[in-house]
Formats: structure tokens, sequence, C-alpha cells
């Protein structure tokens, strides 16, 4: 059995994170990128929302793999036309995949994600199931840019990118993470999972569950936050906050302070006051339509989609 190999990518640093999310507390607007919200413990409480009555993103895109994904796989590599390998963004608990490696039989699997800890374990267990399958873990932030040493990556590369991630992205980054999604596929293709447009309540429960799951998720950033920075937040004083934006057309979480505070961390501090808030996460929805347009600006070709019964979710394939 090959080891499961790790790399950690630069845009990992612990001191450059800090730095970025230090600057992000000192805007006016208090905003900080959702990767602050997947660390180790993050990273299990979203996979918890997956499983949440009102989180249904995950069972419907799992649903599309389920009906189509032998479909979905003999298309995928029929338009790649030669072994590839399957790079997965933001691989999380690699279940995803695990589901498709057996369909689509690429050459190696590399899985990229900035929760080193939750993705090395994650790992361990896929190489049980696929013994034979060279597995890469690669802790990094491809937030700001996506790209990989060629040597880890020589191509051609499906770059699989499920779960709506991109909906993180407003449209401009979306269009150039997209783009550099293409270089990296050198010639291979996209497979992307995205949420649709639909019903304000339907999309406000999603982000806002009745057990308060989504609520821990939001606030365990700033136990991250104190970790990263060495901030001194006190999650009890806050609470979780998610909105429809109809105008941008994406659902907000923030954090509301639930008094006026300080924060303070070594070398500076920030004022709240009561209910002012700290914007955490955009989910962008989108329509079909639109995004397809979306691709097709970034280069990509083709993209067919595959939806659920109610059209609240597809998988794009497009090379
Ligand atoms: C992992 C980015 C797809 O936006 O739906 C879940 C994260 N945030 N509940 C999403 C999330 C709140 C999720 N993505």
């Amino acid at each position: 059995m090959p080891p499961v190999q790790f790399h950690i990518l630069e845009s990992l640093s612990p001191a450059d994170l800090a730095a970025q999310a230090r600057a992000g507390l000192l805007q006016a607007a208090a905003t900080v990128s959702p990767k602050f919200l997947y660390d180790a413990l993050g990273s299990r409480l979203f996979d918890a929302i997956t499983a949440l009555d009102e989180y249904g993103l995950t069972r419907a895109e799992a649903m599309i793999f389920a009906s189509a994904g032998a479909l979905i796989a003999r298309e995928t590599r029929a338009r790649i036309g030669r072994p590839f390998d399957l790079v997965d963004l933001g691989a999380g608990d690699c279940a995803k995949a695990a589901q498709l490696i057996p369909l689509l039989r690429p050459m190696r699997y590399l899985a990229l994600d900035i929760a080193v800890e939750h993705l090395q374990p994650a790992l361990q267990r896929l190489r049980h199931a696929h013994p034979e399958l060279p597995l890469l873990g690669i802790g990094t932030d491809f937030s700001a840019r996506l790209q990989l040493p060629p040597t880890l990556c020589p191509g051609p590369a499906l770059v699989f990118y499920p779960g709506s991630s991109i909906g993180n992205f407003d449209p401009q980054a979306a269009l150039r993470l997209l783009v550099q999604a293409r270089e990296l596929a050198a010639g291979g293709a996209l497979l992307i999972g995205v949420d649709l447009l639909k019903e304000k309540a339907e999309l406000e429960a999603a982000y806002d569950d009745a057990l308060g799951v989504t609520a821990a998720f939001n606030l365990n950033l700033l136990r991250h936050l104190n970790r990263l920075v060495g901030s001194d937040f006190d999650p009890r004083q806050w609470r979780h906050l998610a909105r429809w934006n109809d105008k941008a057309g994406r659902i907000e979480m923030h954090l509301r302070a639930r008094q006026a505070l300080v924060v303070r961390w070594p070398g500076g501090e920030r004022h709240f006051a009561a209910d002012e808030g700290i914007h955490t996460e955009n989910a962008y929805k989108w329509t079909l339509p639109a995004f397809a347009e979306l691709l097709r600006d970034a280069g990509w070709r083709q993209p067919r989609p595959w939806c659920d019964e109610r059209k609240g979710f597809a998988v794009v394939l497009a090379n």
C-alpha cells in the first residue's frame, strides 16, 4: 500500500493567515473570510450541517451523483480522453470523492483543503477503501490563488469542486478562480456543484437551523481567531445572524455583538458597538443560465448540468 503523501503549501503560513484576519477585523465594517470557519472543529460542525433537515444542498448533490454518477463519470472520461488526476478542492472528509473514484478511475487523487487536521485522517480512511490509488493531501488556501507546483500536478486533471463552495466567492472572484481551475486542469475538465436560487425562507432556514448547528459553526470562527491571532473573543457575547441579501443574490452570515465590547490581541484591538457585526460568509445562489455564462466567461466549454428533481441544485461538467 503506497503511503499517503502530504504537502503543506506556503499559502497556509499561520503568520500570513493571522495578518489577513487582523486586517479584516480592523476594516470599518469588520469582515473575515469564510475560510476561517474551517479549523478542526469547524470542519466537523460543517459535516454536521450537511445532515440537518434544513440544509438540503449536500443531500441534493448526493442524489445527483447517486442517480447520474455513472453517466457523469462516463462523459467526463470521454471528454478528457486520456488518464487524469482527480483534484478535489476543499476535500473535507473526502466522502464525495470516495463515492466517485470507482466510477471516474483517476490515476491519482489530490485532496486540497485548508483544514489539514481534518484532511489527514480522512485520507487515511480513504487509503483503506482504495489501497492501490496514489493519494496526495495538500494543505493550501486556494481562495486568493488556485495554483499547484507543476511537479505535484502535471495534468491533465479533473478539477472537482462540489458542494457549491463556489458560492462563497462574489461573481468576479468566482470567475478568477474558475480561470485558475482551467489552468490547473491542463486540458482536463471541471465538475462543479452549485446551489440554485430558491425561496428566501428556505435559504434562510438552511443557514439558521433549528438546532443551532450553523450558529455554532459561525461562532466557532471566534475560537479559531483567538488561537490564530491571539484575540480574546468571548463567543457568549456574540450571536449568529443569517439573512438573504436579495440585491446581491446571496445569503450572508454575520456575527453580531450582543453588547458593546472590546476585543484585544497582541498589538491591536477593536471596539464593537452593541449589534455591530462581523461579516463572516457569503453564499451566492446562481441560476443555471447565469452559471453557465460564468463558466463560459472563464473559458470552460460545453457546460452540461445535471439537476435534482426540484431543480434546487446542479452539478455541471465542462471542459
Ligand atoms: C461549504 C461553502 C458550500 O455556503 O452552504 C454551510 C458553508 N455555511 N452553512 C455553504 C456553510 C453555512 C457552505 N459551503
